[in-house]
């Protein structure tokens, strides 16, 4: 008899640490996304503010015009797919994954970054595309 008074007791704590958990869950959630790590899809990259790349991707190679940017302005790529989903993934020198996104048929997906320092950059695949995927490799020359 006494332990199910005990039991019921915690009925009313149930409710409160699952608005304290709710609460921590979303405001970690906010946190960690701020700045939030995708650009404006809708927003025109253009002008002299931004350097304009475009990527196609193919069944396995990529098509990066132009294919040299400048350090310390950022770079808008157009990210688009001739024919399944890929993954667009620069790497520094040191082969660290510096920016991503994925290259959809019909849809194009903006990617903004500035690169800090000068260097060949190595483009991979991030997404199984088929039987060459692993040689879907290119290269982006920062200046
Ligand atoms: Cu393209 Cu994997």
């Amino acid at each position: 008899m006494r332990i199910i008074h005990q039991s019921q007791k915690w009925y009313g704590v149930r409710s409160k640490w699952f608005i304290f958990l709710l609460t921590l869950g979303v405001t970690v959630s906010i946190l960690s996304t701020n700045p939030f790590p995708t650009p404006d899809q809708k927003k025109e990259y253009s002008g002299n503010d931004y350097q304009n790349v475009t990527v196609d991707s193919h069944q396995w190679y990529w098509v990066m015009t132009p294919s040299t940017v400048k350090a310390g302005q950022p770079v808008a790529f157009q990210v688009s797919s001739a024919d399944v989903n890929h993954g667009f993934g620069i790497y520094d020198e040191k082969l660290t994954l510096v920016a991503q996104t994925q290259a959809m048929p019909g849809y194009t997906n903006k990617l903004v970054h500035t690169f800090d320092k000068p260097g060949k950059y190595k483009i991979l695949c991030l997404e199984y595309c088929g039987l060459a995927h692993h040689a879907m490799i290119s290269e982006l020359t920062v200046e």
